[in-house]
């Protein structure tokens, strides 16, 4: 009897120690190691030359702007650990569709044809586009005196979707980048571009007075994340952390950082 009692103990205390030693490297993890390796990763990425949504802080060469603080606030609610790319902007779907990426946070418009090939978060920015012409320009004052006329837009972008609707695509000359379409008008290369307005306002509000916009903005546009079509999980997790953060202030304290005003 007393040598079972030893054996059983000895036996509890062989199992102990091996338990005790899975995972065991010798070193203790720090929490933060800990909180990290158990958090799961989401590779976001945008086409980051569009201000203010995403672009490179020239000072510090970090990626910044609205949907950069974002969707940091969403992983830090949702727990995920965050890893942030840029890349084109028309090549976003496809790395989605590839699974290269887990999310798009690149100020993408919900359209019915994106839905066909990826799947979107709630929205989060309300948006449209608008005309931007040369500030001396006194012909055009809209969307309606744009056909004919010389446009530039982003490649892939619902700006050229519309610029396409007006003008014959010969007019049109087609950029990587919105920054690039709005320096060709600056410079004088074409008569107009069709952009998203926050973005265009924020090119002009930066310093370039030889751009200005006019007419209506055509206000039917919302942003969403984007994510690979049948990522149900990522897209309810973006989802409550987009709720939790409008709901606790932290989505207004972004936005009015950004646009210097409340959420519409
Ligand atoms: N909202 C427009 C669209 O979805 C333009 C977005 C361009 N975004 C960017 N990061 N370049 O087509």
């Amino acid at each position: 009897m007393k040598k079972t009692l030893k054996f059983v103990l000895l036996a509890v205390l062989v199992l102990a120690l091996a338990v005790a030693a899975v995972g065991c490297d010798g070193s203790e993890p720090t929490k933060e190691q800990a909180k990290d390796a158990a958090k799961p990763k989401l590779i976001a990425a945008a086409d980051a030359t569009f201000a203010p949504f995403e672009f490179t802080d020239p000072k510090t060469g970090k990626y910044v702007g609205f949907d950069v603080e974002l969707i940091q606030a969403l992983c830090d609610e949702a727990g995920y650990e965050l890893e942030f790319r840029s890349m084109g902007f028309d090549g976003l779907i496809a790395a989605l569709q590839a699974n290269q990426i887990d999310a798009a946070v690149s100020a993408m418009t919900i359209t019915d044809e994106r839905k066909k090939e990826v799947d979107f978060s709630d929205p989060y920015y309300k948006s449209g586009l608008v005309v931007a012409v040369q500030a001396k320009d006194t012909e055009i004052k809209g969307f309606e005196d744009l056909k004919g006329k010389k446009i530039a837009v982003q490649s892939g972008t619902t700006g050229a979707l519309q610029a396409e609707k007006i003008t014959d695509k010969d007019k049109i000359t087609y950029f990587t980048n919105a920054d690039q379409a709005l320096l060709e008008l600056k410079n004088g290369a074409v008569d107009a571009v069709v952009n998203d307005f926050p973005v265009s306002a924020y090119f002009i509000q930066q310093g370039n007075k030889e751009v200005k916009m006019v007419g209506e903005i055509l206000s039917a546009e919302e942003y969403g994340i984007a994510v690979p079509k049948g990522k149900t999980e990522t897209v309810e997790k973006l989802n409550a952390a987009l709720k939790k953060i409008k709901e606790n202030g932290k989505y207004d304290q972004i936005y009015k950082k950004w646009f210097g005003e409340e959420p519409k």
